[in-house]
């Protein structure tokens, strides 16, 4: 099969040129002016940008938390997030506290195969890590999970002590991988909900209001001394405030090695969502939770000049009437995260590129080619080259949307609401290409549950 995407204007991370791709199978194989060749099948691109398939390095399908289970599983997530113009995700397997990280891994296996529609990796998310266990790591990059997660907050539930993370980090930067961190201190902030609660505050917007700035920050500070004294590059994960950036900017002007990404909903939302009288903020209960407004800028200007590398979704879904509902008289109880899979690409290109803050090149680095980059995927994805992988999307820069749960061009993610509701955008990604193969067209999905494959990921590459 070959496909000739004709007359586009391509955009990577660093070119931007008028250019036909002639893709044979699954790789692009010969990029120029004017090709004469012949091909299966012609796509013209006059008029769009032609850029790498969006790569988001966290979500979590299927993901048991918060005693539910995250509503879009493989197979409606990852087609969502094509829909939305990304062809590759990097998501969570757990470990199960006393048991297995390879065990763990071989459940996410389970849950991923014949149903992901795109490609797809896995972090691991380690819960515990005695010396007896530290060999698994090493099988677990071997078997191409070269990144793990780990949390300072939710104490019992996920979160690790600084010993387990002193060990982890030392054996993964013995094993050349990445450390990703949650960074707050969820054993302060837990003391915190506890006296909110007594004093009879349940509400939604307390979640936000029992995690201060300061302790994402505390957390982002430990975790890249911890690893620093460890020997190993950190990526912080879901960065929301610029407390917190700060820290990350201080570390890597003294020359660690540390990353981090932010997420739409710190860049687009805040705080003010959760100032509803009724159940409506609960929507926007996630950890880190929403900020106030001024933080947003902060987080631009990071991801302008480079202290922040990557823009991912934290995508992690749980209906509205059905799920998050559980915390009805107690914010505490409240299933942690939302939806954004699908919104991405629109909603960074609007507010970047369209809104004057981000290169149309810093975009298709934010969003694809740097976490590419730092999670062993590059250059098979993140860019358009030839013998890379045909992840290429037709980008209409023109079109606008308005995000709506009721409009059926924004939303195919499994969930009840959308947290960017009534937002319009300006961007769309109207043509998505898998491997070659053509899955989303007008609106429609032709590709197929299980026709993504799993991604062994190289080990960490080093800085860049
Ligand atoms: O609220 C969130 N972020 N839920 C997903 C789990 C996590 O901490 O990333
Ligand atoms: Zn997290
Ligand atoms: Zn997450």
């Amino acid at each position: 099969m070959s496909l000739l995407i004709q007359g586009g204007r391509v955009v990577t991370a660093v070119d931007d040129y008028h250019a036909d791709i002639f893709v044979e199978d699954e790789t692009v194989s010969l990029i120029g002016r004017d090709l004469d060749v012949k091909a299966d099948r012609t796509i013209d691109a006059a008029g769009r940008l032609v850029i790498p398939g969006g790569v988001d390095p966290h979500t979590h399908m299927d993901m048991p938390f918060g005693g539910t289970t995250s509503a879009d599983d493989f197979e409606t997530g990852t087609r969502a997030a094509a829909f939305g113009g990304t062809t590759t995700i990097v998501d969570f397997a757990i470990q199960t506290k006393g048991h297995s990280t390879l065990e763990g891994l071989e459940a996410w296996h389970e849950k991923a195969a014949g149903k992901a529609g795109i490609d797809y990796g896995f972090h691991m998310i380690v819960t515990d890590m005695e010396d007896d266990r530290l060999w698994e790591m090493r099988r677990l990059a071997d078997e191409g999970v070269t990144s793990y997660k780990m949390f300072m907050a939710y104490p019992g539930v996920l979160y690790v002590d600084d010993g387990t993370l002193f060990r982890a980090m030392r054996k993964a930067g013995e094993d050349g991988t990445l450390v990703c961190m949650h960074a707050e201190n969820g054993i302060v902030i837990d003391e915190i909900v506890k006296i909110a609660l007594a004093e009879g505050k349940t509400a939604p917007k307390y979640h936000a209001l029992t995690r201060p700035t300061r302790m994402e920050a505390e957390g982002v500070h430990r975790s890249i001394a911890i690893a620093e004294v460890a020997g190993v590059p950190v990526y912080i994960v879901h960065l929301s405030c610029a407390d917190a950036l700060e820290q990350v900017t201080l570390a890597r002007d003294r020359g660690a090695q540390v990353f981090a990404e932010t997420c739409p909903q710190y860049l687009f939302l805040d705080l003010s969502h959760y100032d509803h009288d009724d159940f409506e903020g609960a929507k926007y209960v996630m950890t880190p939770p929403l900020r106030e407004k001024w933080n947003q800028e902060h987080l631009w200007r990071g991801l302008g000049f480079g202290d922040l590398q990557s823009i991912s979704t934290d995508h992690c879904p749980f209906c509205f009437k059905d799920q998050k509902v559980l915390g009805i008289d107690d914010f505490s109880k409240i299933p942690n995260g939302g939806p954004g899979v699908e919104n991405r690409m629109s909603l960074v290109y609007n507010g970047g590129v369209v809104g004057g803050r981000l290169s149309v090149n810093k975009f298709v680095e934010l969003t694809s080619t740097a976490a590419s980059k730092l999670f062993g995927l590059f250059p098979k994805k993140g860019t358009i080259a030839v013998g890379s992988d045909a992840d290429i999307v037709v980008f209409n820069p023109d079109r606008r949307e308005t995000i709506s749960i009721d409009n059926p061009h924004t939303h195919h993610m499994r969930v009840d609401y959308n947290a960017y509701e009534g937002t319009e955008v300006q961007g769309v990604s109207e043509i998505v290409i898998s491997r070659g193969r053509v899955v989303v067209e007008d609106n429609v999905w032709h590709g197929r549950a299980g026709g993504g494959n799993f991604l062994k990921r190289g080990l960490f590459g080093g800085p860049f």
